[in-house]
């Protein structure tokens, strides 16, 4: 593979930050050495299977457990009537109550998919038989689980506040352009590639637990929540997780083979089925979404109002902030923006990778497209006079951003200065041919992390981290950075993450864990470096130098502090058979210090797949009678596999952050912002449609099609 990249300010070539790495443990996954959760082996192993609700609202009246338990090898079946007491007063990290976590601990069932029961036996085929025989009787209640804008019920959470400047209407009524309209996207699942999985058991007073997860110190200190335990008390290890995308925090699979473990006194797994994974883990909620602009003929914005509207459930309080995208993207004279949400009678929703700005780019940037097509302006051309000095909002200075610089380099390699603006006009035999481009942005921010770094006996150094590599890379990058910051060469570096005795640390999330672990790394590398040149031996225990960014991160003032980009796209589509093909993609991201270009890369183009999926094929379909999903499984809820993916490009400009101690901003969400919207207004261009609705299925350009031919016609 090769990765061109521009030289970093800060970059030499004796640095391995910057350079490209594989894998430090690649051998170990492609070998199959790697264990994760739901594989690692272990002696005495019992195996428990979830039983979920198959109502979507009312009360377990009974579990028959009898026949279940005389089935062969079956151990246990724990519910709501049996199960341990978990800590009543449980609060999560937000500080709020969380009823998915707190399992079997009432009869109320608020959604299809509920777990209500876990059937342990000696193996998983055993569990698994006898889950699928457990009668549970239910007294059912009328459910609504139809999401739509505008629902009675629909509120502002105290935590996603309104965004306001200015009159917003005076600004609207005053502009010659107004483009108002409406957009959509549906319920979307992280689907990681590797399923929730934790293995329990108790250790000498310690309860032990190895789990997928996005990080391991955040596990433990939840599990010791619930099971009231000190919080030394609880060690949760992670060496190797598949894929999380932010569905990967406490699920009820750890908290139920922590209580199967302490009911049986045995180790207990608890792997998730696919199927179990669409109610357990999270998902992205639906949006319905309203975006009014308002501007000069010139194309400078007057006014923005973005409002968006998404579900959660009844139990549990998660707000997809999709009307946020725009805080931070385009400066106007008024600004309204806020994310509502209703409660249904569904799963609760959660941080799915770029939440609130993956569905609100595709509302915000697909309407600046339709706002210069009125004006018309070139799209990029019309962006660049809408960018901001300061925070749209905020007023408050940006940290940097080099979103023009993201459009120059993207335009010139994407050919973007040939392009007709006029739709419609390219035909290549079936196909219709045309490009669009979006903006992208998302916030970079830094959390405290603690780190230690021992200096060996043999030369060598051992990094210990509460680091999470679901899959990102991040255990390569670290040890590229903890080399540079010890002067070594990236071999001499042991790299240990994911247990949670290495004590605080971020977790793999908000795009936030590789500068953030980075810097505790930095600090305490410069640590032990100061006690190294007092000279004299190293012990046979090693010298250590211990770090905790707290109060560093905690002094970084208050500023816009976003990364950047600019998203291109090429379609064919064939209007006779509704068939969307994305021919090409560009991404160009302005995204602080790239530590490993090689794996940079890949977060990239993951991201931007992720776009082209949302763009064409991802959605989950709940049925209305049953409150659960139709097709809940990986052939009913298609994502973008190889044959849908084409060339794509990622690169990036230079753009350290100013306030980094390597410069780093965060790379993990910022591929798929924009993309959606990209297509889509690229999907505009070969036809003259405009798609507000997402998946853009062949039935919606066919229809859109006919549409189109009737206005024609009459
Ligand atoms: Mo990510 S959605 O912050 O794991």
């Amino acid at each position: 593979m090769t990765t061109t990249t521009t030289p970093t300010a800060t970059g030499t070539a004796a640095e391995a930050v910057g350079t490209a790495h594989t894998r430090v443990e690649g051998v170990a996954k492609v070998t199959g050495a790697a264990r994760y959760a739901g594989e690692v082996p272990h002696p005495g192993l019992a195996h428990g299977w979830l039983v979920l609700s198959t109502v979507a609202r009312g009360r377990i009246r009974a579990v028959r457990s009898e026949p279940v338990l005389a089935m062969p090898g079956v151990l246990a079946v724990l519910h709501h009537e049996n199960a341990p007491r978990l800590n009543a007063g449980y609060t999560n990290a937000f500080g709020v109550p969380d009823p998915i976590v707190q399992v079997f601990q009432r009869d109320r069932v608020p959604y299809s998919g509920w777990p209500v029961a876990l059937v342990v036996a000696e193996t998983p085929e055993q569990a698994r038989e006898a889950a699928e025989a457990l009668v549970v009787e239910y007294d059912e209640e009328p459910h609504d689980v139809e999401f739509a804008a505008g629902l009675p019920g629909v509120y502002t959470a105290e935590s996603a506040p309104a965004g306001t400047k200015g009159d917003l209407e005076a600004e609207l009524a005053a502009s010659a352009v107004v483009v108002d309209a409406e957009y959509s996207t549906p319920e979307e699942h992280h689907s990681p590639m590797e399923p929730h999985a934790a293995l329990a058991r108790w250790d000498g007073g310690r309860l032990e637990v190895i789990d997928s997860n996005q990080g391991s110190r955040f596990v433990a200190d939840e599990l010791a929540k619930l099971f009231s335990l000190d919080p030394e008390s609880v060690r949760v290890r992670s060496e190797h997780v598949g894929g999380g995308f932010g569905s990967k925090g406490t699920r009820p699979h750890s908290v139920a083979a922590a209580m199967a473990a302490t009911v049986l006194h045995r180790p207990v797994r608890v792997v998730m089925t696919r199927r179990q994974m669409f109610s357990l883990v999270g998902y992205r909620s639906p949006t319905a979404q309203r975006v009014r602009l308002g501007a000069d003929t010139d194309g400078r914005l007057r006014a923005v109002e973005h409002r968006a509207e998404s579900l959660t459930s009844t139990v549990h309080e998660f707000v997809e902030r999709s009307a946020e995208y725009g805080r931070a993207m385009y400066g106007s004279d008024a600004h309204h923006s806020v994310s509502r949400v209703v409660r249904l009678d569904v799963p609760t929703p959660s941080w799915m990778r770029a939440p609130g700005e993956a569905p609100g780019s595709f509302a915000l940037e697909s309407a600046v497209d339709e706002l210069a097509e009125k004006c018309g302006l070139d799209p990029i051309e019309l962006r660049l006079r809408n960018e901001p000095d300061v925070g749209p909002v905020s007023g408050l200075p940006f940290s940097s951003r080099n979103l023009a610089g993201c459009f120059e380099e993207g335009a010139r390699r994407f050919g973007w200065a040939d392009r007709d603006p006029s739709p419609g006009v390219r035909r290549e035999g079936r196909w219709l041919l045309g490009t669009g481009t979006a903006a992208a942005t998302f916030p970079m921010l830094s959390a405290p992390s603690t780190a230690a770094v021992t200096a060996e006996p043999d030369g060598t150094f051992t990094v210990r981290i509460t680091a999470s590599d679901i899959g990102t890379g991040a255990r390569t990058a670290l040890t590229l950075i903890a080399a540079d910051a010890l002067e070594t060469a990236p071999e001499r570096i042991r790299m240990r993450i994911a247990d949670s005795d290495f004590g605080p640390a971020m977790i793999a999330g908000g795009s936030m864990g590789t500068r953030s672990w980075a810097w505790a790394i930095r600090v305490a590398a410069a640590g032990l470096r100061e006690r190294l040149v007092l000279g004299g031996g190293i012990p046979p225990e090693g010298i250590t130098a211990r770090s905790d960014t707290s109060r560093a991160v905690g002094a970084l003032p208050p500023m816009e502090r976003h990364t950047f980009g600019a998203q291109f796209a090429e379609v064919a589509v064939d209007v006779t058979s509704g068939e969307v093909r994305v021919r090409r993609m560009l991404g160009i991201f302005a995204a602080g210090r790239i530590v490993n270009p090689l794996t940079a890369r890949g977060q990239f183009v993951g991201g931007m797949v992720w776009g082209l999926s949302m763009a064409l094929h991802e959605e989950a379909v709940r049925d209305r009678a049953t409150g659960g999903h139709v097709g809940a499984d990986l052939a009913g809820y298609h994502f973008a596999a190889h044959a849908d993916v084409p060339q794509i490009e990622a690169d990036w400009v230079d753009d350290p952050d100013p306030d980094d101690p390597v410069g780093i901003k965060g790379i993990g969400e910022i591929g798929v912002v924009g993309a959606a919207a990209a297509i889509a207004n690229a999907v505009w261009h070969a036809t003259g449609v405009r798609h507000r609705h997402l998946p853009i299925r062949p039935d919606r350009v066919l229809l859109a099609g006919a549409a189109a031919a009737g206005d024609a016609g009459a």
